[in-house]
């Protein structure tokens, strides 16, 4: 487990005070490929999340750690990006963010903080074992290269039927993803066991048990429509999550009374809890650019009027 860095900063009072992009139909497919795990025997291995942002995410999937295994996390946080168009996309999306303002977030809910890799996630693969992780949330950059160079890294890191969650693998802003994602299921045998509208849940091992078990976990389910496609000669489970009830969510280690404001960001999407668009992209998810774009048109129009 990583230390905290220097000074600490406000916490969140509840897991909705925390930023991000992960709604309720993922937090029950999360819970549900996680909670399979713990009843597959033979399904060991650690967890690892490639993009935290504020810790929306790896708050959740921390409370699924098994003694004895290890919760990874890659994020740039405030370091720089690699190269010039993940700096732009870092600049759009996650100008504020700060490490410790996830680490905030995180101990808000954890007593200890997961391994934290601070660099590209181009570094994951030579930090951790190959075979090593069950459970793999790929969610850092949206672009095509560097999803494609995750995506090699998860194969070679994933357990035997690993589950790997993909983010953002249809969404308009950022079709790097989407190529990347089914690129990779025409070319490097990954299997998609299901989709909602913002992720994409796959493996590189059998998908066939999962696949049917949550079929049966599915039909009864009132508030998650579902249905069966053939894509690229496999079935694929279409879920649409907007309706879903989101599971219990993890619970601070202290009561609100003693925890001041969270640590968030002012560009940070809205809470979840509601269901929506993913897409840290998403055109205009900096909520100071209407106001400087504002400001840029009142200064025109002054400018006009002297
Ligand atoms: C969409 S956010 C993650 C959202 C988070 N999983 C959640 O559900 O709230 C993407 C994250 O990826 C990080 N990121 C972007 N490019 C990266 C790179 N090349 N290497 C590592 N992290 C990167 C950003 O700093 C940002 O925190």
């Amino acid at each position: 487990m990583s230390q905290t860095t220097s000074a600490p900063v406000a916490s969140p009072a509840g897991f909705s005070d925390v930023k991000g992009w992960f709604w309720p139909a993922d937090q029950l497919l999360f819970d549900w490929f996680l909670k399979r795990q713990d009843r597959v025997p033979e399904q060991n291995g650690d967890l690892l999340e490639l993009g935290a942002y504020l810790g929306k995410s790896a708050i959740f999937i921390g409370g699924y750690l098994r003694p004895g295994e290890e919760f990874t996390v890659c994020d740039l946080f405030d370091s720089p990006a690699p190269d010039d168009p993940n700096s732009a996309e870092m600049g759009r999306s996650y100008s504020t963010l700060t490490r410790r303002g996830f680490e905030a977030n995180y101990l808000a809910f954890h007593e200890q903080l997961p391994t934290v890799v601070q660099a590209p996630t181009s570094v994951i693969g030579s930090r951790l074992d190959a075979g090593s992780c069950r459970f793999i949330h790929i969610d850092a950059s949206h672009l095509y290269e560097h999803v494609h160079g995750d995506i090699v890294a998860a194969r070679e890191l994933a357990a035997p039927d690993a589950i790997v969650a993909f983010d953002d693998f249809r969404a308009e802003h950022c079709p790097g993803v989407a190529a990347a994602v089914w690129g990779a299921v025409a070319t490097m045998e990954l299997k998609l066991i299901c989709i909602t509208g913002t992720k994409a849940y796959g493996t590189w091992g059998d998908p066939e048990p999962a696949r049917a078990e949550l079929l049966d976990w599915l039909a009864p389910r009132t508030d998650l429509w579902h249905g069966v496609e053939e894509v690229a000669g496999a079935p694929l489970i279409r879920i649409d999550g907007k309706k879903a009830k989101a599971p219990t969510p993890p619970q601070p280690l202290r009561p609100a009374s003693e925890t001041p404001k969270a640590a968030e960001s002012p560009r940070a999407p809205e809470a979840a809890g509601e269901s929506g668009t993913s897409g840290p992209s998403t055109p205009g998810p900096d909520a100071s650019a209407p106001a400087a774009a504002t400001r840029g048109l009142l200064a025109r129009a002054l400018g006009r009027r002297r």
